[in-house]
């Protein structure tokens, strides 16, 4: 018998691959030849993990530390996790509402696998973090995309929320900074969407990635009580507010694949089984590693590297509008830059391809983060010093003329 290989999961030809990945293997086939290339193009921090978590995690290889742990995570860093909360956003949360995932990842899995069937809609901005819209896919639920532009800061609103309701909209997907716009929702607003979804009874997912990246304003995070009498919100109950994090961007941990979410308790055994069955546990070593992530002069370093990304975007931004690119809501935080090329351009994708060719500098389509006006954008991530975003404007300014 012979297996058709066109006898794939129907969800197979509603996922797509990220087109930026086409670019980076034109950009590393450049760099074979010899050509310097400058990587604007990948979203992860260029700082190397810090000393004590990388210390943390020789010191469990030394003690042979290395089988599965509880598939919720390690109890001691659930509570550091929670713990962090306290301190930092006064949020009390109990340690069993931390799971422990791989990465944001496997947080959102766990979310949608638990949450979402077939049937069920999930409401999330365009442009925005694709590999969201794939989750909700990946579990066959509808993704209801709605296109938002900077009226909203390039976010969804209770507004725009409650316009768009689908009798099917189960949960709402909010990620605040945001990728690829680095903007925020301010606290107000977050605050009257959590009182409409409660009102709706449906979920909200806050993935809070980007929380201490932030430039202009203290982190904060959707769990925090709000004031309920300054703007009218009816109650301060927060059991349908789901958070999604991960030591992966302000703790400088992508390649560990570690994150968490806080779910409300009623999720817990939900959860739970999920991560049994898919991941069994997140990678003893990087939980072991984590544990450091938290310490004050892990947190020291983070904050320098923090100012230092401002530093960047604070170079980077009147430098692309000079260009001519248009950035009509200065991001807040992440470290990326989603600027409007329309009077440079209308086809980002091949403006990306052009100008990698032409200067060697890689960027990323609009294509990547949605259908949302995709040919008008591109996506510029700040995660090199200052010297090589010079050099990258430089290379810009010799294209563009
Ligand atoms: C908004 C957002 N959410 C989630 C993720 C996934 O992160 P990780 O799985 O590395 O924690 C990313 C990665 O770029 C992201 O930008």
């Amino acid at each position: 018998m012979t297996i058709a290989f066109n006898q794939l999961a129907p969800r197979m030809e509603v996922i797509q691959p990220f087109h930026v990945m086409s670019l980076l293997g034109r950009a590393k086939e450049l760099e074979q030849q010899g050509r310097d290339i400058i990587h604007l193009e990948v979203g992860e921090p260029d700082f190397a993990t810090p000393p004590a978590i990388l210390e943390a995690a020789m010191q469990a290889l030394r003690l042979g530390d290395t089988q599965y742990t509880p598939s919720l995570g390690l109890m001691s860093l659930r509570q550091a996790v929670a713990d962090f909360y306290q301190q930092h956003f006064s949020v009390n949360i109990s340690a069993s509402q931390v799971v422990i995932t791989p990465g944001a990842s496997g947080a959102l899995l766990l979310i949608t696998g638990a949450l979402i069937g077939r049937g069920d809609a999930v409401m999330l901005a365009d442009p925005g973090y694709p590999c969201n819209q794939n989750f909700v896919r990946f579990v066959d639920g509808e993704v209801q995309a709605i296109a938002v532009d900077e009226s909203s800061q390039y976010q969804l609103t209770a507004e725009i929320i409650a316009k768009n309701w689908q009798e099917n909209t189960k949960a709402v997907l909010i990620a605040s900074p945001a990728n690829p716009t680095g903007t925020i929702v301010a606290e107000d607003e977050m605050l009257k969407i959590i009182d409409l979804l409660r009102e709706k009874q449906a979920y909200l997912i806050v993935d809070e990635i980007y929380q201490g990246l932030v430039y202009d304003n203290e982190p904060y995070c959707a769990l925090k009580p709000g004031d309920i009498t300054n703007i009218g919100v009816q109650s301060n109950d927060k059991s349908h507010v789901i958070i999604v994090n991960s030591f992966s961007k302000y703790f400088q941990m992508t390649g560990w694949r570690i994150g968490w979410c806080i779910v409300p308790e009623h999720l817990l055994d939900s959860c739970e089984r999920l991560s049994q069955n898919l991941f069994l546990a997140t990678p003893t070593l990087s939980q072991k590693a984590a544990l450091a992530a938290f310490l004050p002069e892990t947190l020291e370093i983070l904050e320098q590297r923090r100012e230092l990304f401002k530093q960047r975007r604070d170079y980077l931004y009147p430098k692309l509008l000079d260009l001519g690119f248009k950035i009509p809501v200065k991001p807040q935080g992440a470290f990326y830059m989603y600027c409007d090329c329309s009077t440079l351009t209308d086809n980002s994708m091949t403006f990306a391809h052009d100008l990698l060719e032409q200067t060697g500098l890689a960027i990323t389509p609009g294509i990547d983060f949605g259908q949302n006006k995709p040919q008008s954008y591109v996506r510029l991530t700040y995660t090199k010093d200052i010297s090589v975003l010079e050099q990258a404007v430089q290379r810009l300014e010799q294209f563009l003329t």
